[in-house]
């Protein structure tokens, strides 16, 4: 059925239908509707996952950049995820870069995209997430799970990198008390500039800085880094080297490439589209590449969460099998629509049975 529906959804441009399908959600479920829709994509149970004490109900998220505000949280619920990372959030809010932004690639099973970290700035996504957490509460102790919340950070456009922990710091310091993780994205290829964060020693800061902030919390979170796909062995290395020095909780894997390489779009059409992030099939391959890597040589002691190209339970299986320990969707959410929760795990319980 989805698959006629997208047939019109892709008539329309993509990032205007992004608004139009989740506030379609958002009506169908203020009108009562949520129960039956909750039922009708809810995974079947499986055993609970964890990434160091947070539980989650399914290793199934949301990748960051599809609810950068924090609007959607009771219809991503809905919908079955077993997480959802908000943001990118910066500290000021940003508009982003001029539209059209967002691009599909049908013959790629793919997008580009040079959002550009558009997003209502910390001090409003903190007070949505304020309310959420009158009736959803954070995990502390590794209690029942409901949907576990990420927060992803970035830093403004206008911040030089210098000034970069700053931004990291104001983000991590509001949205604390009210996300279960974070994730530092210095990965984003929209923002200039921010990729050159990922050299070991601005890392450092940054990460050291806000590891600092949260060992003074009376209940740290686990802080994630997020990386390029487009890192070399020796980049790569680096990470692995400061995420064990400085005891990271984690590595997402990975955010979107520059790399077009290999792909079905024609030339012309994708000069045309111009420069973004490029998401979807073609990034399964090497980011799966980077999760074996990862886990290979950290022997799993770095956890990960993996993202790229995962559409099916089978690339989700590819992803749990290199070493991630949850998965996250995004573009595959737009092409495979909304049972896609529901239809990873059923293929995922059928493997584990086989
Ligand atoms: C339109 C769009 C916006 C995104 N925005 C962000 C973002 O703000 N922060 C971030 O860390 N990743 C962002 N991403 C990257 C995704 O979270 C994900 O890591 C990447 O798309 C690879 O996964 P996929 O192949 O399943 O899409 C964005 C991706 C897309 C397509």
């Amino acid at each position: 059925m989805y698959v006629t529906l997208r047939k019109l959804l892709f008539k329309f441009p993509p990032e205007a239908v992004h608004y139009f399908a989740m506030n379609s959600l958002q009506v169908l479920c203020s009108l009562g509707l949520g129960g039956m829709l909750r039922s009708s994509f809810r995974p079947p149970q499986s055993a609970s996952f964890n990434l160091g004490k947070l539980v989650f109900n399914n290793p199934v998220g949301l990748g960051a950049g599809f609810d950068k505000n924090a609007r959607w949280l009771r219809e991503l619920e809905t919908l079955g995820f077993g997480f959802v990372e908000i943001g990118t959030v910066t500290p000021l809010p940003q508009a982003g870069n001029d539209k059209p932004r967002l691009f599909r690639l049908p013959e790629d099973g793919a997008l580009i995209n040079r959002m550009g970290f558009n997003n209502d700035g910390v001090e409003v996504v903190t007070a949505r997430l304020r309310k959420w957490r009158e009736k959803h509460p954070v995990q502390l102790k590794g209690d029942k799970a409901g949907l576990v919340i990420g927060g992803n950070i970035g830093k403004n456009k206008v911040t030089p990198n210098e000034d970069a922990w700053k931004d990291y710091e104001i983000c991590f310091k509001e949205l604390h008390p009210y996300v279960d993780y974070f994730v530092v994205n210095v990965s984003s290829p929209n923002t200039p500039g921010l990729r050159e964060l990922q050299e070991k020693e601005s890392l450092r800061r940054i990460l050291m800085h806000l590891q600092m902030i949260n060992n003074s919390k009376a209940h740290a979170k686990p802080i994630l880094l997020k990386i390029a796909p487009d890192l070399t062995i020796g980049q790569i290395d680096d990470v692995i080297d400061l995420s064990m020095e400085i005891q990271l909780d984690g590595l997402v894997i990975s955010n979107t490439t520059i790399n077009r390489n290999g792909l079905q779009t024609p030339g012309d059409q994708l000069e045309k589209i111009g420069a973004g992030g490029l998401s979807g099939k073609p990034v399964r391959g090497r980011s799966t590449e980077i999760v074996e890597y990862v886990t290979r040589k950290t022997n799993g002691t770095v956890p990960v969460i993996a993202s790229g190209g995962i559409f099916t339970a089978a690339d989700a299986a590819e992803k749990l099998s290199a070493g991630a320990a949850l998965v996250q969707v995004w573009t595959g959410f737009v092409y495979e629509g909304p049972s896609i929760v529901k239809k990873i795990m059923q293929g995922l319980v059928q493997l584990r049975k086989a």
